[in-house]
């Protein structure tokens, strides 16, 4: 078959970009790399920008002081810069565990990932869980060990704990002298050099570099670490798989930097290797017309993306929702004409947003990795498709089966319309999963409590409907399938009581007990019970 020819400026747009997240368990250190990251970068000139953000994202109970501020949290979302030529596009994952099905559709959107270790602590549950998620696409991790300039545990055994409890193999690229107040800086097992460390929030540059490991210099200037250092980069020399390009690449390995982020140690090379290794945007699978998918090419001349996150009132004077969509092939030009796949029918696609550190602004030009914001009026769900060649829906975008289900009872009855819509427009910005029930009863489903907060919180501010949720029975969903017709009339006509739609219409059985769901599982074996749904 004759290769593809696929526009030569394309190809060389695309190559120079680089699309990841940073995944971490919280306080591990992520805001402060992310700022630090942004500060090397160049985007942003004053340390404090983030983090200013952050203590106003914690105070969770003043919820609604944060929305004021969702000025300033756009860029929470995509942050984009760039760096030695290349387009830098970071995606942020919300901290807090309530929103980890947020988190999970951003790391959907993603080609790289970057995961903070705190090496006092070592490998811990957040982390656990969001490189599962990575797994799910094999996404390349690069690993940043951070705050070495504190007691923290042994370099050996936290590169242990990293390869038994992640399963991903380590190779380190730098390796620490020191740690805490005796903290030296890295060697650089590649290059043969050591960086100096030297403490300060301020510097814009890394420290002093040393030439060689046997080098007299650090003789002198640590003569109590350097024996140990030798002795540890003896046994890596021996012991350790080198660092392998195609292993990283295929997800099996990662590579491991120490510093210290709140010291603007280490960050450099983080972004060095960001651009040196982690992958362009990749192809992606999407599901055809037919029955069949494809993988969809970055270079593909026509425009193709999807939805994967959709946030409302970031601009406090006007209540707009932007859905954030991935470019996964083409040229985004302002006033192209593009299919809505989902809806069948076709879109203008004009003043669409790109987000730098601090603002948001027109996009001009843009291509695979980068990510635009749509203004959406509701036409856009998660997970939707938009091409502007053939019908396309691109998979892997996923729902979670929530844990905690409640229901949404009015104050004032006569309020019931402005309920329905709201919820109907929270469920469709992924903010809570909505089921409605026969007879209209509408059933919130969240994986965390804070969900149904922020929930009622904005009925109220935006729908201007008091509602009440009371706790509903029910254990958990199952979104169904069914082999026929005749099965799914026949399983709805039995479990009519159990059985709702979530906002797209799907149906979803709604189990009140794990023995229901088992039993109704053993009844029903044709019938399919997913814990999970996938767009496309
Ligand atoms: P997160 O987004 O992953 O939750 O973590 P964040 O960056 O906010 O960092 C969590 C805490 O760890 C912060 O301290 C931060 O200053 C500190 N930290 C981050 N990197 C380093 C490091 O390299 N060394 C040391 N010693 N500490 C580090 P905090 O007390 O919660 O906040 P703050 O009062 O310092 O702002």
């Amino acid at each position: 078959m004759a290769e593809t020819p696929y526009p030569p400026e394309l190809m060389r747009d695309v190559a120079k970009r680089r699309t990841f997240g940073i995944i971490s368990h919280p306080d591990a250190g992520k805001t402060t790399l992310t700022e630090k990251l942004l500060l090397f970068g160049g985007a942003i000139q004053l340390a404090g920008t983030v983090k200013a953000r952050k203590s106003a994202r914690h105070a969770t109970s003043d919820w609604m002081e944060v929305e004021k501020q969702r000025g300033i949290s756009v860029t929470s979302s995509v942050m984009q810069f760039d760096y030695q030529g290349h387009t830098i596009n970071l995606l942020d994952t919300p901290g807090h565990q309530d929103f980890s099905e947020d988190t999970y559709r951003v790391l959907t959107a993603v080609d790289a990932a970057v995961m903070v270790i705190d090496a006092a602590k070592g490998v811990e549950t957040q982390t656990i869980k969001l490189l599962e998620v990575c797994r799910l696409r094999n996404t390349p991790i690069i690993t940043f060990v951070n705050k070495m300039d504190r007691e923290v545990r042994e370099t050996f055994d936290l590169l242990q704990e990293i390869e038994e409890v992640l399963k991903i193999d380590c190779a380190p690229i730098t390796w620490p002298i020191g740690m805490g107040k005796t903290f030296r800086g890295v060697y650089h097992l590649l290059e043969d050099r050591v960086l100096r460390f030297t403490a300060g929030e301020e510097k814009r540059s890394e420290g002093e570099l040393i030439k060689g490991i046997a080098n007299a210099q650090l003789d002198e200037l640590f003569p109590l670490e350097v024996g140990k250092l030798r002795e540890d980069v003896d046994l890596i020399q021996g012991a350790s798989t080198p660092f392998s390009l195609g292993d990283f690449l295929a997800g099996k390995q990662t590579p491991v930097f120490f510093g210290s982020g709140i010291n603007n140690f280490g960050v450099q090379e983080i972004l060095q290797a960001l651009i040196d290794w982690a992958p362009p945007p990749q192809p992606r699978v999407a599901g055809t017309s037919g029955a069949d998918t494809r993988l969809v090419q970055p270079a593909e001349a026509p425009f193709t993306g999807f939805v994967f996150k959709i946030q409302a009132n970031m601009d406090p004077k006007h209540r707009d929702r932007i859905a954030f969509f991935r470019i996964c092939s083409g040229r985004y030009t302002s006033g192209m004409k593009v299919k809505h796949v989902r809806a069948g029918r076709d879109m203008k696609l004009a003043n669409a947003l790109t987000f730098m550190a601090n603002e948001r602004v027109l996009m001009e030009d843009g291509v695979a990795g980068d990510i635009i914001g749509i203004h959406n009026h509701g036409q856009l769900h998660i997970g939707d498709t938009l091409t502007e060649g053939e019908n396309l829906g691109f998979k892997g975008i996923p729902y979670f089966s929530p844990e905690l289900f409640s229901a949404a009872r009015l104050r004032d009855p006569l309020k019931s319309k402005q309920l329905q819509k709201g919820l109907q427009e929270l469920g469709e910005e992924g903010a809570i999963q909505v089921f409605e029930q026969e007879g209209g009863n509408m059933l919130l489903g969240a994986v965390g409590q804070l969900q149904f907060e922020v929930v009622a919180q904005r009925l109220k501010d935006e729908y201007k409907v008091d509602a009440i949720f009371e706790s509903a029975d029910i254990h958990t969903a199952r979104w169904l399938t069914f082999p026929d017709e005749l099965t799914r009339r026949n399983f709805e006509r039995e479990q009519a009581m159990r059985i709702g739609k979530d906002v797209d219409g799907n149906p979803v059985y709604l189990a009140s007990s794990r023995y229901n769901l088992e039993v109704t599982m053993e009844k029903w074996p044709k019938v399919g019970f997913h814990a999970t749904r996938e767009h496309g």
